[in-house]
């Protein structure tokens, strides 16, 4: 992550932003409902947690002897804590400083297809598409268009039939349906059936680069540090298929702004896409493989 970067203000930002404590809030609730179809209340072992709750506050203790952390820095952490809850913004602050390591050690075991961090804006059951697909869209909706088509694959070479494909991504503006205002329910989010031989084409549009919402917690954090907001363009995608484990990934294009100093941290070179002018003239091509690894 860079730290030494001043603030962006491109041309192209836009003139509406998206609230912190509306798409902190949404993110929040969203986290509250999803975890529980998932890991996020299992129990865990007393002497795991005595082991890792110890060393996470050892290590803080030794950071306040090694800087001489005064009480005024102290109040202003608590302070700070406090807001951050009342933003709504732990889904934020988590996936972008720290679900990148988590997910280095979930997946150091898979052969397959590389994952990165989900983020705080996947919804489940978004509207299910035939192989070859139009993401929702408005009939206005801004951007260059994109073909996005590949396979499904186990890791033993196997084409899997029907394999799902969930992508979802932000507009041409940086923001996500559902998280932001103004934008129907699944704009630009679908769960894509690839056909029998594990085939998929995906037609949206490439979204723009996005930046975490500014006027919350997480956005005075950065401010305070000198750090910059950015994430690089992005495609946030699922693929699962019976008897395989799921991959949740992202995909970046190649020069784009941020690829190289993404402030969350999760871009990494197999997820660098270099699409090429589209065969029919209008926008980019790109084909994107993915490898499951067996369940
Ligand atoms: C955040 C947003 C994203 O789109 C993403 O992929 C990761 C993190 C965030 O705002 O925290
Ligand atoms: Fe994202």
């Amino acid at each position: 992550m860079s730290t030494d970067q001043p603030a962006e203000q491109p041309a192209d930002q836009p003139a509406e932003q998206a609230t912190a404590a509306a798409s902190g809030a949404a993110a929040t609730e969203r986290f509250r409902t999803h975890a529980k179809q998932n890991s996020g209340t299992t129990d865990t072992d007393t002497r795991r947690v005595d082991t890792l709750v110890s060393e996470l506050l050892a290590a803080t203790h030794a950071v306040i002897r090694r800087h001489q952390v005064t009480y005024a820095e102290y109040d202003a952490l608590k302070a700070w804590l406090i807001q951050v809850g009342q933003d709504g913004e732990w889904p934020l602050f988590l996936d972008v400083w720290i679900e990148h390591v988590v997910e280095e050690v979930a997946g150091e075991s898979r052969e397959g297809s590389k994952g990165t961090i989900e983020g705080p804006y996947y919804v489940p059951d978004a509207p299910r598409l035939p192989a070859d697909a139009t993401l929702p869209m408005r009939d206005d909706e801004e951007g260059t268009p994109l073909l996005f088509q590949g396979q499904v694959t186990s890791v033993d070479g196997t084409a899997l039939a029907g394999a799902t494909v969930e992508m979802w991504h932000a507009d041409n503006d940086g923001y996500y349906a559902q998280f932001a205002p103004g934008l129907p329910e699944w704009n630009l989010r679908g769960t894509v059936i690839a056909d029998d031989q594990g085939n998929f084409r995906i037609h949206t549009i490439e979204p723009a680069p996005y930046r975490i919402p500014t006027d919350g917690s997480c956005g005075r954090l950065i401010a305070a540090a000198g750090w910059h907001a950015w994430r690089p363009a992005h495609l946030h995608l699922k693929v699962s298929a019976p008897g395989h484990q799921r991959v949740t990934t992202q995909l970046y294009f190649k020069g784009g702004s941020h690829v190289q100093d993404d402030i969350a941290s999760a871009v990494k070179p197999e997820l660098i896409l270099d699409p090429a002018p589209a065969a029919d003239g209008n926008g980019r091509d790109v084909t994107y493989d993915f490898v499951l690894d067996k369940a």
